[in-house]
């Protein structure tokens, strides 16, 4: 897999604004799509990705979502327009802006995801260094030694739900290796602290985009849990700063604390902690589903549960990658992204209006047979021979606003699975596949991803 994709140096070549002249030009201006009231399209689009798939087979590649209060999303299909929005002119197609509305109250105001143009590219040039490839194979043996002891912890001969042990190991590495806390006393507080302010049922986060319900119970307690995180992790910072060996640690909170912009200022104790809370909260959920649902593939393949299981422990990390990618492939953790545009757009005989949500949808070019011959079959073997194609193969989203955290993800997915498979022998399930359900932004299987450990393997020790 390829590291994140740089900020560009020189701009990206500007999209397809339309040019000045008359507003609207004439030609329809949205896409075909369901007539249904928003109130009933809400909830078939938070069902999951079949309704969707639905739509795509009745009104084609292009087709617009409409929920009301919150806008028009202009569902886009085909790779090529896809690359056009993710290469497109940044000060049209607003990507944080889309994000603002639910995670800036918890995410703050400068951070990564929620700013645009000028500000985004400023805070997204400062966390590349930390995330690059070789900055992340540095993290390899911590990641690993994370995975090794929480498996210690998990029953055997019985199923359970193993998103929650996912969970607990990619908040550990984020605690580790983002924020450099290594120290139990440290660690505890803050696990809790920030758990309490980024694992929100779905009520909580109503009150994002209705502030009238911000002063009243129960919302306002998220301000005190905010409140409290916000302490421990300004504690962090102040610790950081003043930390005689802040020059030899990895973690990306030195790196960031370290950094001086080209006139020598350093980053505000604000910005510091705006990237620290969106790296938690866009790391941490995202990959442990996407090891859950590698594990409930996995255990519903008998034969690939075998050869991954033999690649684990022979040391064929290519092999792994291909699980790695396949998975998110057949399973991307993240459905779609958006952008809000800033101006209308011209989207082939469409001039969608400015306001509108173009949405690359990542699942259902993944489910095309056109890209993927029979793609609902899960096969490593279609990237063992060569890494996926950047046009239709899309988990981390694409142009500037690609996940920064692309390959610490994929590196992590790769180890953690590594260490399961080394670690333990998995029983095949011949129960039915897992249904996607939507969970924030996430699909997770919906049992959770039942797995049963047959029995332990005997380490080599020493
Ligand atoms: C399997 C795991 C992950 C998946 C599927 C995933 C997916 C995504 C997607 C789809 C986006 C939006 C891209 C776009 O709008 O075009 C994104 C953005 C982002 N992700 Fe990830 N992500 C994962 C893990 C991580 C990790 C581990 C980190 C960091 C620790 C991270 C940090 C970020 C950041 C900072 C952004 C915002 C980038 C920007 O707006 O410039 N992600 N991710």
């Amino acid at each position: 897999m390829t590291g994140p994709r740089l900020p560009p140096g020189p701009r990206l070549p500007p999209g397809p604004r339309l040019p000045p002249g008359p507003r609207l030009p004439p030609g329809p201006r949205l896409p075909p799509g369901p007539r249904l009231p928003w109130a009933l399209q809400a909830p078939l689009y938070l069902a999951g990705p079949a309704w969707l798939e639905r739509c795509r087979r009745r009104y084609g590649d292009r087709f617009t979502i409409r929920l009301g209060p919150f806008g028009d999303y202009v569902y886009l299909t085909d790779p090529e327009d896809i690359r056009a929005v993710f290469h497109g002119d940044d000060s049209l197609l607003h990507a944080g802006e889309a994000n603002a509305a639910v995670l800036a109250p918890v995410l703050g105001p400068s951070s990564v995801l929620v700013t645009d143009e000028e500000l985004h590219l400023r805070q997204r040039r400062r966390l590349t260094g930390p995330f690059h490839g070789g900055s992340v194979a540095r993290l390899v043996p911590r990641m690993a030694a994370i995975a090794a002891s929480d498996l210690d912890r998990w029953p055997v001969g019985r199923s359970f739900p193993v998103l929650a042990r996912m969970r607990a190991v990619t908040l550990e590495v984020i605690l580790q290796t983002v924020i450099g806390v290594t120290d139990e006393s440290r660690l505890a507080p803050l696990r809790s602290a920030l758990m309490a302010i980024t694992d929100l049922p779905i009520w909580q986060m109503a009150q994002f985009p209705l502030p009238a319900l911000r002063s009243r119970r129960p919302w306002r307690s998220f301000w005190e849990r905010k409140a409290r995180a916000d302490a421990l992790l300004a504690g962090e910072i102040e610790r950081a700063r003043s930390d005689p060996g802040l020059d030899d640690r990895p973690d990306v909170l030195a790196v960031l604390v370290r950094h001086r912009e080209g006139d020598g200022t350093a980053m505000t104790g604000t910005e510091l902690r705006d990237q620290i809370v969106t790296l938690l909260l866009a790391g941490h959920e995202t990959t442990a589903t996407g090891l859950a649902w590698a594990l409930e593939r996995l255990t519903r393949h008998p034969a690939v549960l075998a050869r991954a299981t033999e690649a684990a422990r022979g040391g064929d990390e290519r092999y792994l990658d291909a699980v790695v990618e396949e998975t998110l492939r057949c399973r991307p953790v993240v459905p779609d992204v958006a952008r809000r545009l800033t101006a209308d757009y011209r989207l082939g005989p469409y001039s969608v209006p400015a306001g509108t949500f173009l949405t690359p949808a990542i699942a259902l070019v993944h489910r095309s047979g056109r890209a993927y011959p029979g793609p609902e079959r899960f096969d490593p073997e279609r990237f063992t021979g060569a890494r996926p194609d950047p046009a239709v193969w899309l988990p981390f989203g694409g142009g500037n606003r690609r996940c920064l955290g692309a390959a610490f993800a994929a590196t992590e997915m790769r180890v953690v699975l590594g260490q399961i498979l080394r670690r333990m022998d998995l029983e095949p399930s011949a129960d039915r596949p897992e249904r996607a359900r939507m969970r924030h932004v996430t699909l997770v299987p919906h049992r959770g991803g039942r797995v049963r450990v047959a029995r332990r393997v005997a380490m080599p020790t020493g």
